[in-house]
């Protein structure tokens, strides 16, 4: 799907189709009046048959209007004008894109009064990409004969009333972000047979060499030596070798401010069986998802590449599989973590956060500005904050409000939680430094951020969970592409 612009009136524009807006009570937007006002009142006749509603997600298709140059109008309901916020403009766009029909390779789209309180045409035209290919996104990689309507338009053009640069700008900002959105789907929808730690170290590898990415792969003699005790314990219980990934995008070229590296962390178990605490069987398939955090890396690295932003970022990702065998890691046993601090791990199935605890002492060497890690880390945070909220960790509270400002603009929305000392008492060990889990039932999401925040005391550090957010169950199963929004969003910011 490719996207532009054009400076013209709606009534002008040749396509297939032009979507225009009516708001609530039949009001017209002032593209939707010039349309009516050439087309002889054809939008208010419609309007006054009760044929066209202006409620939120309607649309009445109109062919052939005289005096229009589109072949088609398509009448898009906006809801109420004075309730028109963020997520109004994008179900409008869902419903223009979902509305045009599949005899729509053109699509033009006036949405000029289509702006929420506080938005601007920059924002508007980037949450318009991702909008759109979020409609038109399926995971059919996997099929043998690929759904019909695929695709959706071939262009969508944004119809102006004036010249704005700040238009095209966006447009290309939601090209590079939906990209990474869909790289970081993809990663996450494909079965754990085929995305193996292996797969994921050769997909950096591809990536790297289509963004001029430094790609480095450790395997697990690599990670011997590196006295990795904790992430190898995870991997002993799997015939699948595990690898740590690095992948590095430098943008800041040789000084300046943004010279330090933002390191990103994500948790890539690309199976999660609960190992030798064995998870029950119900939806246990959606244990290949546990690999959402280390995808959203791969997203955010691709976007950032494209993008070229002025920012050094080094996206790290451990991974292996958490399986039960013979030579699995049993409740009870005691690793030693490449920190030196011995772990009882006391449940096989907290694993996450004993490979990110390696993960997060390995990148104190690139000296970072900030590290994020992400997370498909606890149960907890689904129950804490559902399918909405990204769980947001840090004691940093600039780094914090960073985060959560990125998640407004981006929306892709997160949730600060606390990560107090006061916690660390619940992970006390009587045989070891800590255990790797806390009180049952009590706080289990604040008790594994604490558990990373052990590790974490050279770098002002951010911890996501994105155990609600990074992947839809049910008949909509499948990855969301989240936080990839968010965490590129704060790189933008940081990049200036
Ligand atoms: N990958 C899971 C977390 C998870 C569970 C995400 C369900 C999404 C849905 C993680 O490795 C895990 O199993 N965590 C345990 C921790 C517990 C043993 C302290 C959990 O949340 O139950
Ligand atoms: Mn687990
Ligand atoms: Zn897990």
């Amino acid at each position: 799907m490719d996207f532009s612009t054009r400076t013209a009136a709606a009534e002008a524009v040749k396509a297939d189709c032009i979507a225009v807006g009516v708001f609530a009570e039949g009001e017209l937007t002032a593209q939707a009046r010039a349309v009516d006002a050439a087309s002889k009142g054809a939008l208010r006749a419609a309007v006054k048959s009760g044929d066209a509603t202006g409620k939120r997600g309607a649309a009445l298709m109109l062919r052939g209007l005289a005096g229009i140059a589109a072949a088609r109008v398509l009448l898009v309901g906006l809801g109420d004008r004075k309730e028109f916020g963020d997520k109004a403009f994008l179900e409008a766009v869902r419903t223009a894109v979902k509305g045009s029909g599949p005899a729509v390779k053109d699509l033009a789209v006036a949405a000029a009064d289509w702006l929420p309180a506080g938005r601007d045409s920059l924002w508007q035209a980037r949450q318009l990409v991702l909008a759109a290919r979020e409609v038109v996104f399926r995971a059919d990689e996997l099929k043998s004969k690929k759904e019909a309507d695929n695709g959706g338009p071939e262009r969508i053009v944004l119809v102006l009333t004036g010249r704005d640069a700040a238009v095209d700008h966006g447009l290309a900002q939601g090209t590079a972000i939906a990209g990474g959105v869909e790289l970081t789907k993809r990663l996450g929808n494909l079965p754990a047979n085929i995305c193996t730690p292996s797969f994921l170290a050769d997909e950096a590898k591809r990536l790297g060499r289509s963004h001029k990415l430094g790609v480095e792969i450790l395997d697990r003699r690599k990670i011997e030596a590196l006295k990795m005790g904790s992430f190898l314990s995870v991997a002993k219980g799997s015939a699948e070798p595990p690898r740590l990934i690095v992948m590095k995008y430098e943008g800041a070229g040789t000084k300046g401010k943004n010279a330090a590296p933002v390191v990103l962390v994500g948790k890539g178990i690309t199976f999660d069986s609960g190992g030798i605490s064995i998870k029950p069987a119900t939806t246990m398939d959606e244990m290949k998802f546990d690999m959402c955090g280390a995808a959203s890396v791969f997203g955010a690295m691709r976007t950032v590449a494209e993008l070229k932003l002025k920012l050094n970022v080094i996206g790290v990702v451990p991974a292996c599989e958490n399986l039960p065998s013979g030579t699995a890691i049993k409740p009870g046993d005691i690793v030693t973590s490449m920190s030196g601090q011995t772990i009882e791990v006391l449940n096989t199935d907290a694993e996450g956060r004993l490979i990110l605890c390696d993960a997060l002492t390995y990148v104190e060497r690139f000296k970072p500005a900030a590290v994020v890690d992400i997370a498909t880390l606890t149960g907890a945070c689904v129950i804490a904050l559902g399918e909405v909220n990204s769980g947001l960790f840090s004691a940093d509270d600039a780094l914090a409000e960073e985060l959560l400002a990125a998640a407004k603009a981006a929306v892709d929305p997160a949730w600060r939680m606390p990560v107090q000392d006061d916690y660390q008492e619940s992970l006390k060990s009587n045989f070891a430094d800590i255990a790797n889990i806390g009180a049952p039932g009590k706080a289990g999401a604040v008790t594994a951020a604490c558990f990373l925040a052990r590790f974490t005391k050279a770098y002002p550090w951010a911890h996501l969970d994105i155990a609600g957010t990074a992947w839809k169950g049910g008949p909509a199963k499948g990855a969301t592409g989240r936080p990839v929004p968010l965490l590129t969003e704060f790189l933008m910011q940081r990049a200036g």
